[in-house]
């Protein structure tokens, strides 16, 4: 079980549980705002984006190349966005902060 905080645009601050499945769909699953979850995951929309907190980045590990791509179509990139839904949820993950990115 990882409890995962979501900050969305509004600066509100929502933290919810999860075991299994993408942090996009522990997301769209809790109606987190602002993360829609288009493409259902398959790293085609980028209506997942968030930004890791930097001092979390260690336990989401980076963008691969396929999402780096996918990312640079979007101008609210920096060198902390992710695509939630290549992160998976694990208790690795427990105690983490992102902030959507719209
Ligand atoms: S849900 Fe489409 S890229 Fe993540």
């Amino acid at each position: 079980m990882a409890k995962i905080t979501f900050i969305t645009s509004d600066n509100e601050s929502i933290t919810v549980e999860g075991t299994s499945g993408s942090v996009m769909e522990l997301a769209v699953n809790n109606n987190i705002k602002g993360i829609d979850g288009d493409c259902g995951g398959v790293c085609s929309c980028a209506t997942c984006h968030v930004h890791v907190e930097p001092e979390f980045v260690s336990k989401t590990g980076q963008a691969e190349e396929m999402e780096n791509d996918m990312l640079e179509f979007d101008d609210l990139t920096n060198e902390y966005s992710r695509l939630s839904c290549q992160i998976q949820v694990s208790e690795a993950l427990d105690g983490v902060v992102f902030k959507v990115a719209k």
